[in-house]
């Protein structure tokens, strides 16, 4: 027997318990696969046991492999192992599943014979999340028990499906009470004992793959549905191609693709840079100096100041969870404006069938309007985004400082400017945070929090949990312009205009890109966005191309024209105006126009982004390398399986970097400097995630 900690057997009559104990999730380390194997060959040996339960303590079922394994000298005994010790038991195995059975999980609860569970459990197979496909045989396991078509959209989403759901596809044979697993697994093992049932194996069962057999359609239909989805990721065609060889090879030769495309996977860049960001996702939410012992303020209602772009977006967020708020604005044209642009919204959610009409009222009815700051006095947490004007912030500010309740958050979803300095119009400096929300700031997934110079840490705890709460993920950043997102994005756009003056066309630009993994570049982002943002005709110079475009009534998508030409269906085609103008702009300066390559475009908008992740570290504007990657892959949609531009770094190597922005030093303006942090790391042959 293994530690008893870690996997105990007990007798229970004619019923042998096996119960894992292996915190925080019992995820499957070379301890719980001996503990797994070991229990379920002393239970079978024993004479007095006729059926096994495989049960476990704590918050859950197997959640999956140990990742924390994965990437380092395999130590015996391997899953599969245990899983045949379970599948070829000559008694009858049940698992019996609470909290998650994921991954490796779901596969060994695969290899017994039954499986029940109680109605809160759910299944899954995630590792298409990690950028890999089951290995521990579900692919040619999951898709005999529930069909082709079922399994191709668990393995390609890696969603979990609820006990119910699991029991209508077959997956588990029965559901108990909650808080009845223990008792009702053991009398489910006893009735199979009674009634004499079959050693259920699933790699034996045959009519639903025989029934997909030879429907290439199937698999043919699923890619394209969903070709726009997979882009760029390996981990879902894999998956695919597994789910064809269980349709259409025996059990073992399906195992066979199986082990080969999973090595494959789990040896390539795409897998570890998702399994990093699976880890990257969980640390980003710790901040050193704020312990679980820092109070948090109670957030029961909100002040949402400005109904424009941003506020009405980050309002349903909380309506969302059941938060009221209430938004101010300047006129109740804006405000009803601002409104109407949330119902609609909500309603188009309702059109698609994902929310109901009555939750629509429900959350309709949590937002109320009015044109007095002085309704924000019992807010907890008030959040501003009116326009991006230093002073116009720091006279609501100000405002708020006379009318807002003591203790109350108050927060700026400014985009880039000083949090210190907006700070200072107020006497609780200790109560100014920034909200940095991203647009559509109800769908983006990502919140930049930024500490202030005074803020203290209950409010940053505050802001950081509020963002969990309502479903964002929350990375911390110190106060500089633009904070870590939009700073870093500046030296990719400063990079791409410099672009444009030596030869590449905005189009160029963007498909490197794209293709790159980005869900699009930087001009078809502008022409989304709009070019006129921070743009007035009166003030206007006629100095960059951007300017020009604006005076031409080029302002983006909304005007059909910018960057880019646009049909009605707002597809994009390259401009034979814009062209122009960029050819008199190269001209006027005297530049004649080169080519450049796809490499370099990528190399000149990428790496002058990690440059500047790497100077966000050594200011320590951000705590650590992977928060910097979990911003741009939330904000901004850098491919997870490039693991965002510090790890993308890594890959490539800093070495290699830096000799390539030296290289390109003349062409990359004034503004560039080279980070002395990179450029010790890369001397060193080390890498920006490791540093502390
Ligand atoms: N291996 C190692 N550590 C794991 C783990 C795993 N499979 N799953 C979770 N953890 C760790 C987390 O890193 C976290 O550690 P921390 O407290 O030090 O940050 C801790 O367990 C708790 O995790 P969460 O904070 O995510 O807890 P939640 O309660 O929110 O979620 C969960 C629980 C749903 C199980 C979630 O952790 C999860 O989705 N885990 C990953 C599941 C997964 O991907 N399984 C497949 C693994 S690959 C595999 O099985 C390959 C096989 O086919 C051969
Ligand atoms: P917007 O112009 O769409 O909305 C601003 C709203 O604030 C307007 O409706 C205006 O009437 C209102 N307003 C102005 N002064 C006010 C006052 N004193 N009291 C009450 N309401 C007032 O602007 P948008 O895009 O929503 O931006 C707001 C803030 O969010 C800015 O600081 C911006 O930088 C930031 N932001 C914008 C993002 C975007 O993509 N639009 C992304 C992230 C942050």
């Amino acid at each position: 027997m293994a530690e008893q900690s870690v996997a105990n057997l007990t007798i229970e009559g004619d019923v042998a318990v096996l119960t894992l104990n292996s915190p925080p999730v019992n995820a499957l380390s070379a301890q719980v696969r001996q503990g797994i194997l070991e229990g379920v060959q002393n239970a079978v040996a024993n004479p007095a046991v006729k059926a096994v339960v495989l049960i476990c303590d704590g918050r859950t079922f197997i959640a999956g492999a140990d990742i924390t394994e994965f990437g380092k000298p395999p130590r015996a005994p391997g899953l599969k192992e245990a899983q045949d010790a379970i599948e070829n038991a000559s008694k009858p195995v049940i698992a019996a599943i609470h909290g998650t059975a994921l991954g490796g999980g779901l596969e060994v609860a695969l290899c017994c014979h039954y499986r029940v569970a109680v109605p809160s459990a759910k299944c899954g197979l995630p590792e298409v999340n990690l950028g890999l496909l089951p290995g521990a045989g579900g692919t040619q396991r999951l898709p005999r028990i529930v069909g082709a078509a079922k399994a191709l959209e668990m393995m390609t989403s890696g969603q979990h499906v609820g006990a119910r759901q699991c029991l209508e596809m077959g997956l588990v044979d029965e559901i108990v009470p909650e808080g009845e697993l223990r008792a009702g697994a053991i009398a489910l093992a006893r009735r199979i004992v009674a009634e004499n049932r079959p050693l259920k194996k699933v790699r034996d069962l045959s009519d639903k793959m025989l029934a997909a057999r030879g429907d290439a359609s199937l698999f043919a239909d699923f890619r394209k549905a969903n070709a726009r989805k997979f882009r760029g990721f390996m981990a879902p065609e894999y998956n695919i191609r597994c789910i064809e060889a269980a349709v259409n090879l025996p059990f073992d030769e399906g195992m066979k693709v199986e082990r080969e495309l999973f090595t494959e996977l789990m040896q390539g860049t795409q897998s570890a840079a998702q399994r990093y960001v699976f880890f990257a996702e969980r640390q980003v939410w710790k901040i050193p100096d704020i312990g679980d012992d820092v109070e948090q303020i109670p957030v029961r209602k909100v002040g949402m100041i400005g109904a424009g772009t941003m506020g009405g977006g980050i309002a349903m967020n909380f309506a969302n969870v059941g938060i009221p708020v209430i938004l101010v604005e300047t006129r109740q044209d804006a405000l009803d404006r601002g409104l109407a642009v949330v119902r609609r919204n909500y309603e188009t959610t309702a059109k698609r069938g994902r929310l109901s009409m009555e939750d629509v009222e429900k959350r309709m009815a949590l937002l109320s309007g009015s044109l007095e700051l002085e309704a924000l006095a019992d807010c907890d947490l008030v959040i501003e985004a009116v326009f991006e004007n230093m002073d116009i912030k720091k006279q609501v500010f100000a405002r708020l400082d006379a009318i807002c309740k003591p203790g109350a958050i108050l927060a700026s979803n400014t985009s880039a400017l000083n949090v210190n300095e907006i700070a200072t119009a107020v006497k609780r400096p200790e109560a100014v945070v920034g909200m940095h929300f991203f647009s559509p700031a109800n769908v983006m997934r990502l919140l930049e929090v930024v500490r202030g110079d005074k803020t203290s840490k209950p409010v940053v705890a505050t802001a950081m949990q509020i963002g969990k709460k309502i479903g964002k993920i929350a990375a911390l950043s110190g106060v500089c312009p633009g904070f870590i997102g939009n700073r870093i994005l500046r030296a990719r756009s400063l990079q791409a205009q410099a672009m444009l003056n030596e030869g590449a066309m905005p189009w160029d630009i963007d498909k490197v890109l794209y293709d790159f993994g980005m869900p699009m570049g930087p001009f078809a982002m502008s022409d989304l966005a709009g070019l006129d943002i921070g743009w007035a005709r009166e003030t206007s110079t006629s100095s960059t191309i951007r300017e020009v475009l604006c005076e031409m009534d080029r302002r983006g998508q909304k005007t059909s024209a910018g960057y880019y030409d646009y049909d009605e269906q707002r597809n994009a085609r390259p401009s034979p105006v814009t062209e122009k103008l960029i050819r008199e702009f190269a001209a006027k300066a005297g530049n004649a126009p080169r080519t450049i390559s796809q490499q370099e475009i990528l190399e000149r908008c990428t790496y002058p982004m990690i440059n500047e992740g790497a100077r966000i570290l050594e200011e320590k504007i951000a705590l650590r390398a992977s928060d910097v990657d979990i911003v741009w892959i939330n904000g901004y949609g850098w491919p997870v399986y490039r693991g965002g531009p510090m790890f993308y770094a890594d890959t490539v190597g800093l070495a290699q970097v830096v000799a390539k922005l030296k290289e390109y030093a003349p062409r990359l303006g004034p503004e560039f400097v080279l980070s002395p942090l990179l450029e010790r790391l890369a001397a060193e042959g080390k890498r920006l995630q490791d540093v502390k």
